[in-house]
C-alpha cells in the first residue's frame, strides 16, 4: 500500500506515468468514468480550502466513486480531542483512500502510520503539497512541453509557501533548471531546502528581493500569496503582504512565452488585469489538479 506524504516519496519515472495518465483522462474521460466505481474517498480537511478538496472531490466523482469527509476541524471529533491516529484509524474503516490537509508539519506522515488505507497530503502547514506539485507539473509540462532548461522565478512567500517547497524538490531533479528566489529577506525559503536541495545537489539559484531584475531572464513565474495564516505577529503580515504585486506594466520586460502560475487562492499578488494575458496560465492550473489527482487517485488504489 503506497502513500503520498512528500512529493520526492514519488519517482521521476511515477511523475511522467502520472502525468501522462492524466493527460490520457484529458483527452478519453469516458474511459475512467467507472473506474473507481464502489470505491470511497475520504476528505479530512483540518483547514480550509476551496480548489485541493473540490478538485479532489470532483476527481472521484469522475471516477465513478463517492466521497464522504469533512471541511473543517470544527465539525469533525478533532474538536473534542480525538488524535489524529485514531481519527484515520476509524476512517479507514468508512473509506479506500484518505486525502488530508492539516495545519500541523507532519500530520499526514502520522497518519500513514495508522491508516490501513493510502493517505494523501494535501497539504500539512508550511511544509508540503504534493498534489499542488503534481498539478504544476502537469501545467508546466502542457505549457512548456518540457522541465529541462528552464529559469524558474518563485516570488512571494518562500519561508511559509508549501508549494514552493514541494515544487523546488521536484524540479530540482531535472537538467539545467536554474532557480531566482524572489522574496523580501523575512520570507526567504527554509534552510532546509536551500542547504540540503539546493546546495546539497548543486542547482544553480540566486536569491533577491527585485522581481523587476528577475523578470526578464524567466520561463516561469511561480506568484504565491503572503501566508497569512502562518504569520505570528498581525503587523509583520500587514506590512509584508503586498511586497510584490504583478501587473501588466511589470510583464513588459518578461519573455514572450513566459508561463505565469499560481497555486491559488490569490489576494493582491497578481492583479486581474493579468487575467487576460496569454501567459497567465493559473485557472488552467487550477483544472489541471483535478485531472492529475483522478490520476493520482488510481495509482494508489491500483486500479488499472
Ligand atoms: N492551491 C491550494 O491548495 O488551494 P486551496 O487552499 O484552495 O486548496
Amino acid at each position: 500500500m503506497r502513500s503520498l506524504i512528500d512529493i520526492l516519496d514519488l519517482s521521476t519515472q511515477e511523475i511522467d506515468e502520472l502525468l501522462a495518465t492524466a493527460q490520457d483522462i484529458i483527452l478519453n474521460p469516458q474511459k475512467y468514468s467507472e473506474k473507481c466505481r464502489g470505491k470511497k474517498l475520504a476528505t479530512l480537511f483540518f483547514e480550509p480550502s476551496t480548489r485541493t478538496r473540490l478538485s479532489f472531490e470532483a476527481a472521484m466523482y469522475e471516477l465513478g466513486g463517492n466521497v464522504l469527509g469533512f471541511s473543517e476541524a470544527a465539525s469533525s471529533s478533532a474538536s473534542k480531542g480525538e488524535s489524529v491516529a485514531d481519527t484515520v484509524r476509524v476512517v479507514s474503516c468508512y473509506a479506500d483512500i484518505i486525502a488530508m490537509r492539516h495545519p500541523k508539519e507532519g500530520a499526514p506522515l502520522v497518519a500513514s502510520m495508522y491508516a490501513s488505507v493510502p493517505i494523501i497530503n494535501a497539504g500539512d502547514g508550511g511544509h508540503n503539497h504534493p498534489t499542488q506539485t503534481l498539478t504544476d507539473l502537469l501545467t508546466i509540462k502542457r505549457e512548456k512541453g518540457k522541465f529541462d532548461h528552464l529559469t524558474i522565478g518563485l516570488c512571494g512567500d518562500l519561508k511559509f509557501g508549501r508549494t514552493v517547497h514541494s515544487l523546488i524538490g521536484a524540479l530540482s531533479r531535472y537538467h539545467n533548471i536554474k532557480f531566482i528566489l524572489i522574496s523580501p529577506d523575512e520570507l526567504k525559503i527554509p534552510d532546509y531546502i536551500r542547504n540540503d536541495i539546493l546546495i546539497k545537489k548543486a542547482i544553480p539559484f540566486e536569491e533577491t528581493s527585485s522581481l523587476e531584475e528577475a523578470m526578464p531572464q524567466l520561463d516561469i513565474l511561480y506568484m504565491t500569496r503572503v501566508q497569512r495564516e502562518r504569520f505570528f505577529n498581525e503587523a509583520d503580515y500587514i506590512r509584508l503582504k503586498d511586497s510584490y504585486i504583478l501587473n501588466p506594466e511589470k510583464l513588459r520586460s518578461a519573455k514572450k512565452d513566459m508561463c505565469i502560475l499560481h497555486p491559488l487562492p490569490r489576494v493582491n499578488e497578481i492583479t486581474t488585469a493579468v487575467d487576460d494575458d496569454p501567459r497567465a496560465c493559473y485557472f488552467r492550473q487550477a483544472l489541471n489538479g483535478k485531472y492529475v489527482r483522478m490520476a493520482l487517485i488510481l495509482k494508489l488504489l491500483e486500479v488499472k
